[in-house]
């Protein structure tokens, strides 16, 4: 089956919507210490720049989860990798790629409110509301998007195009 992609976020857009995420979140967290968790891997490319945009003391760590085969989700959230370091009294931001069922999101927040915590908020790129399984609040929304499966800026496909630069519609034709 060939593959065709049509871009719907210009690597402009993607950038300018990550400033203003990036200067919500230094406002909110003025005068606190934060600790990003970026959530592996489709978050990666997101929480780079996510990162770099936020000019307040923060530490990132990594979590690593899979709950995908190609394009369904399995619903049962495998922990790969996990954290380097307690959050006990931390405020976490969990950046994800895309909020699609929301059940990667809703179990990581029950996961993470178990090690005490000050706080967890979720930073997603990417939500797309037509899908939700489960009812979980996503305090940062980069673009809010429809029921297409997208790839690019991290985002994969089994595995492949992470790393275009902009995010395109994935569309399968024979
Ligand atoms: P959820 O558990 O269904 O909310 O899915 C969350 C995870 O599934 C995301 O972190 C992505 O890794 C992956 N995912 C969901 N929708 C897409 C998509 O359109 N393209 C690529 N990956 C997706
Ligand atoms: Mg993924």
């Amino acid at each position: 089956m060939a593959e065709q992609l049509a871009v719907l976020l210009t690597a402009e857009q993607i950038a300018a919507r990550v400033r203003e995420l990036g200067a919500q979140i230094t406002r909110d967290y003025a005068g606190g210490d934060l600790v990003l968790v970026c959530v592996l891997k489709g978050s990666f490319v997101f929480a780079a720049d996510l990162a770099r945009a936020i000019d307040l003391p923060l530490r990132v760590d990594f979590l690593g989860v899979r709950s995908y085969e190609g394009s369904e989700t399995t619903g049962v959230v495998q922990i790969t990798q996990d954290l380097s370091r307690p959050i006990d009294h931390e405020h976490v931001v969990l950046v994800e790629d895309i909020v699609d069922t929301g059940l990667t999101v809703g179990h990581l927040i029950e996961l993470l409110r178990t090690r005490g915590p000050a706080s967890v908020r979720v930073c997603s790129l990417l939500h797309k509301p037509a899908r939700a399984r489960v009812d979980v609040r996503v305090d940062y929304v980069g673009f809010t998007v429809d029921d297409r499966f997208l790839v690019g800026y991290g985002l994969d496909f089994a595995e492949r195009y992470r790393n275009l630069p902009h995010i395109s519609v994935l569309a399968q034709g024979s």
